[in-house]
């Protein structure tokens, strides 16, 4: 063997180390090398200008909206007014037009504790157009304040359509920061898919609900304007017995309508709506989900309603991660995981959003349904049919962010890093979407982690499309 010969051969074994050690590496999971302050950091205080009560007596305030039906053509229009109930009424009217019509709603107050709320309103439109903007006016007299919303284009299996992401916002300067970088990205989301954990008043004592009202304002300037797709958290709960407040989830259930019996659901904690080219089913980590109840029997009844066809992407939101390697909260998902992952598996969710982990996580592809108890197979595989997971619970609540990370870090798990942010899940048609997380540090365009997914359903018709 000749001398080039020799050379040849190594260059090419050499290259071939090289490839498989590339290969090698980008299968294992990658974890950010910032480190953060994790500690706790203080809501934004009372009188910051993101907490300012609107002018004029008894003006409407904590405007937001939601998704008011299954299809897309309906909105919650909710608010609240201080002093007295005032007007119920809404008027709206499309964009091109001004001939204004009138919704009515309903009224609802509770007390918590002390604190006694002020009155909340809430009004569903049904029967919109799709794809078109309208205007909206509540409040009454000369105090009377106006926004607009976008309703989403006809389900539709091309529909392309952009959703953002946030979870446990809660109310200091760094939620006020990834709410802003949400706002200012170029990619701009039309519709926000909320994991959970929405204002943390229940950690000030007494569960001071005037942290609700802070909230409420503060969310408003996006809220009223693009509906918030709510799913509950454990800090929605504020079940205290010690002091007589024995209802669970009783100011979230005053303060956010969603649509659920749209979708037959019996609570509003578990749900389902169509937007566009999507199919969002919303569920509850903080109810009974375990066989026999209601929760259960739903979302069994739910997954084989999902028409593919025409809603390609099956997005699942949850407030408890099935999958997250990070210490805090660890396996906290486990029981809803051993229950609900085999459907998730056989009905080919595309993504299942949560939060609850201060931080954020992306799985790779993989189950881990195989186990029965004696036969020891409780290791995640690589699966082609399972969802990616992705925890973006790092929204900036005044808990901080967690760093701690279980060691090594799990081939299961793609990416992770504790740094506040929001994700942005842009559907192009039924089988490209395209994840970006962003984090706060960096320009608003900025993807610190990217992943194209190609549609569970259609992925076998890729390569002919
Ligand atoms: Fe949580």
């Amino acid at each position: 063997m000749g001398f080039q010969c020799v050379l040849a051969r190594l260059t090419y074994l050499l290259a071939g180390w090289i490839f498989i050690s590339v290969c090698e590496f980008s299968e294992a999971g990658l974890t950010g090398s910032y480190v953060r302050d994790s500690g706790p950091t203080p809501d934004m205080p009372l009188d910051s200008d993101v907490f300012q009560v609107p002018p004029g007596y008894n003006a409407p305030q904590q405007v937001h909206i939601t998704q008011g039906d299954h299809e897309g053509r309906g909105v919650i229009i909710s608010w609240i007014t201080p002093d007295e109930s005032g007007s119920n009424s809404v008027f709206y009217w499309a964009a091109n037009t001004q001939i204004k019509k009138a919704a009515y709603g309903i009224v609802v107050r509770y007390k918590y504790y002390n604190y006694t709320s002020g009155y909340i309103h809430h009004c569903t439109i049904k029967n919109l157009y799709f794809d078109t903007k309208y205007h909206y006016e509540v409040g009454s007299g000369n105090v009377t304040r106006q926004f607009w919303f976008v309703t989403p284009p006809q389900p539709g299996p091309d529909v392309p359509y952009t959703f953002g992401l946030i979870g446990d916002l809660g109310q200091t300067h760094n939620s006020n920061r990834t709410l802003t970088h949400y706002e200012l990205n170029p990619v701009k989301g039309q519709t926000l898919l909320f994991v959970g954990d929405l204002s943390y008043a229940d950690n000030y004592p007494f569960h001071d609900n005037t942290r609700w009202d802070t909230w409420g304002r503060f969310i408003e300037r996006n809220a009223a304007y693009q509906p918030w797709i709510w799913t509950v958290g454990n800090h929605e709960i504020d079940f205290v017995p010690t002091i007589g407040e024995t209802k669970p989830f009783k100011p979230y259930k005053h303060r956010f309508f969603v649509p659920y019996r749209e979708s037959e659901s019996t609570s509003p904690l578990w749900y389902s709506i169509k937007r566009a080219s999507a199919y969002i089913i919303v569920i509850s980590s903080y109810s009974a989900f375990g066989k026999y109840t209601p929760q259960y029997r739903w979302i069994t009844e739910e997954l084989p309603k999902v028409n593919r066809t025409e809603t390609p992407w099956l997005i699942v939101l949850m407030h408890c991660p099935m999958y997250s390697s990070y210490v805090h909260h660890y396996m906290e998902g486990e029981t809803m995981r051993v229950i609900y992952e085999p459907w998730f598996v056989e009905y080919k969710v595309d993504v299942v959003f949560a939060g609850h982990v201060h931080a954020y996580e992306r799985s790779e592809r993989i189950s881990n349904i195989a186990y029965n108890v004696v036969n020891g197979l409780c290791t995640p595989i690589t699966d082609d049919s399972a969802p990616v997971y992705i925890t973006i619970g790092d929204g900036g609540n005044q808990e901080g962010l967690v760093t701690e990370m279980t060691e090594p870090q799990p081939k299961y798990s793609a990416y992770r890093e504790a740094s506040y942010g929001h994700g942005i899940f842009d559907i192009k048609n039924r089988t490209h979407a395209h994840f970006g997380w962003h984090r706060n540090q960096d320009g608003f365009a900025v993807e610190a982690d990217s992943l194209w997914l190609v549609n569970r359903y259609w992925k076998s018709s890729v390569s002919t499309l």
